[in-house]
Formats: C-alpha cells, sequence, structure tokens
C-alpha cells in the first residue's frame, strides 16, 4: 500500500507515468469512468479548501466511485477531541482511499501510520502539497512541452507557501531548472529548503524582491498568495499582503512564451484584467487539477483500465 505524503514519495518515473495517465484521461475520459465502481475516497479536510476537495471528490466521481468525508473539522469528532489517529482506524473501515487536508504540518504522516487505506496529503500547514504539485506539473508539461530547462519565477508567500515547497521538491530532479525567489525579505524561502533542497543538489537560484526586475527573465511565473491564515500578527499580514501585484503593466515585461500559474485562491495579488491574457493559465491548471486526481487514484488503488 502506497501513500503520496510528499513528492519525493514518487519517482521521477512514477511522476511521468501518472502524468502520463493524466493526460490519457483528458483525451479519452469515457474509458476511464467506470475505473472505480463500488470505491469510495474519504475527503478529510480540517482547513478550509474549495479547489482541492472538490477536485479529489470529482476525480472519483468521473471514475465512477463514490465521496464520504466532511470539510470542516467542526462538523466532525475531532470537535469532541477525536484524535488523526483514531479517525484514520475508523475511515479505514469505510473508504478504500483518503485524502487529507490540516492545518497541522505532518498530520497526514501520522494518518498514514495507523491506516489501512492509502492516504494522500492535500495539504499540511506551511509543509507539503503534493497534489497540486502534480497539477502544477501536467499544466507546465501540457502547455510548455517540457519540465526541463526552465527558468522559473516563485512569487509571493515563500515562506510558508506549502505549494511552493513541494513544487521545488519535485523540480530539483530535471534538469535545467533555475529558480528566481521574488519576495519581501519576511516571506523568504526557509533556509532548510535553500540548503537542504537547492543547494544540496546544485540549483542555480536567486532571491531578489522586485518582480519587476525577474519577470522579463522567467518561462514560469508561480504567483502566490499572502497566507492570511498562516500569520501570527494581524499587523504584518496587513503590511504585506499587497507586496505583489501582477497586472498588465507587468505582463507587458514578459516573455511573450511565459506563462502564469498560481495555485488558487487568488485574493489581490493577481489583478483580474490578467485573466484574458493568453499566458494566465491558472484556471487551466484547475482542470488539470482533476485529471491527475483521477490518475493518482487510480495509481494508488492499482487500478488499470
Ligand atoms: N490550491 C488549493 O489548494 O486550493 P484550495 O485551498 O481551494 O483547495
Amino acid at each position: 500500500m502506497r501513500h503520496l505524503l510528499n513528492p519525493l514519495d514518487l519517482t521521477v518515473d512514477e511522476i511521468t507515468d501518472i502524468l502520463d495517465l493524466a493526460s490519457d484521461i483528458e483525451k479519452n475520459p469515457d474509458k476511464y469512468k467506470e475505473a472505480c465502481k463500488g470505491k469510495k475516497i474519504a475527503t478529510l479536510f480540517y482547513e478550509p479548501s474549495t479547489r482541492t476537495r472538490l477536485s479529489f471528490e470529482t476525480a472519483m466521481l468521473n471514475l465512477g466511485g463514490n465521496v464520504i468525508g466532511f470539510s470542516d473539522a467542526s462538523c466532525s469528532s475531532a470537535s469532541k477531541g477525536e484524535s488523526v489517529a483514531d479517525t484514520i482506524r475508523l475511515v479505514s473501515c469505510y473508504a478504500d482511499i483518503c485524502a487529507m487536508r490540516h492545518p497541522k504540518e505532518g498530520a497526514p504522516f501520522v494518518a498514514s501510520l495507523h491506516s489501512s487505506i492509502p492516504v494522500i496529503n492535500a495539504g499540511d500547514g506551511g509543509h507539503q502539497h503534493p497534489t497540486q504539485t502534480l497539477t502544477d506539473m501536467m499544466t507546465i508539461r501540457s502547455l510548455k512541452g517540457r519540465l526541463e530547462n526552465l527558468t522559473i519565477g516563485l512569487c509571493g508567500d515563500l515562506k510558508f507557501g506549502r505549494t511552493v515547497h513541494s513544487l521545488i521538491h519535485a523540480l530539483v530532479r530535471y534538469t535545467g531548472i533555475k529558480f528566481i525567489l521574488i519576495s519581501p525579505p519576511e516571506l523568504r524561502l526557509p533556509d532548510y529548503m535553500k540548503e537542504e533542497v537547492l543547494l544540496e543538489n546544485n540549483i542555480p537560484f536567486e532571491e531578489v524582491s522586485s518582480l519587476d526586475e525577474a519577470i522579463g527573465k522567467l518561462d514560469i511565473l508561480y504567483m502566490t498568495r499572502v497566507q492570511k491564515e498562516r500569520f501570527f500578527n494581524e499587523q504584518d499580514y496587513i503590511r504585506l499582503k499587497d507586496c505583489y501585484i501582477l497586472d498588465n503593466a507587468k505582463m507587458a515585461m514578459a516573455r511573450p512564451d511565459m506563462l502564469v500559474l498560481h495555485p488558487l485562491p487568488r485574493v489581490n495579488e493577481i489583478a483580474t484584467e490578467v485573466d484574458k491574457d493568453p499566458r494566465a493559465v491558472y484556471f487551466k491548471q484547475v482542470q488539470y487539477g482533476v485529471y491527475v486526481r483521477m490518475a493518482l487514484i487510480l495509481t494508488l488503488l492499482e487500478i488499470t483500465v
């Protein structure tokens, strides 16, 4: 039995297989519409979500399976003090696979230790979000044609942004990747990520504060939200929340083939005027998220079609 807690739980070859399967699902959805007949996914969301939860549920429904779960810990027995360990023990009696989001880093890992079904980390605190990473990789591979030889700008909250941490972990295994880390000093990428992931893998990177300075060099601009829920001090959040706003004036400085990704939700960091720019692919990214989650469910349940 396999879990997916971190992008590194999958080898590069396994990621290629999942992305290939997701592309086949995109082209031939009917082929897969009964692949999970009789199977159930449990979506255990202790923290708010729109895309991740609904895309997991859509993925299982598209595969002919069913969905159980909760979208708010206050509606579950977690509110009575039930532990993650006990919750996953009983969910293992009800479902075949589960996706868990939790505000505490490591909660899905704890669940995996007590689970008899595959556990997928659907986002744990500021730590990891591996299925968003698979979504991002499918978006880049589908629209750019490659996962190698890319200069990727990561912009916004690089300190708490779990999507950024997961994406870096996954992409350092590809050749010719360079990162430009664009953030205010307070929201820089944590030292452990620079030392243990970027430097350890000899990945070139630079840290800048100015988006204007970096945007013209990028193949991919990965925008992120400054996350109110990760701040301890509201004044700091208010000071930093609008530190980057991508608008048409900034897009005019970018390469004609640069792509803008964003895991969403966005608040102010991308002006809605950018949505019409063909380089803005964050809503296509949402659709790719369903295909990769369908592919991941099939892979972890060892179902071949
Ligand atoms: N990208 C993402 O995780 O979105 P949600 O928080 O809506 O699931």
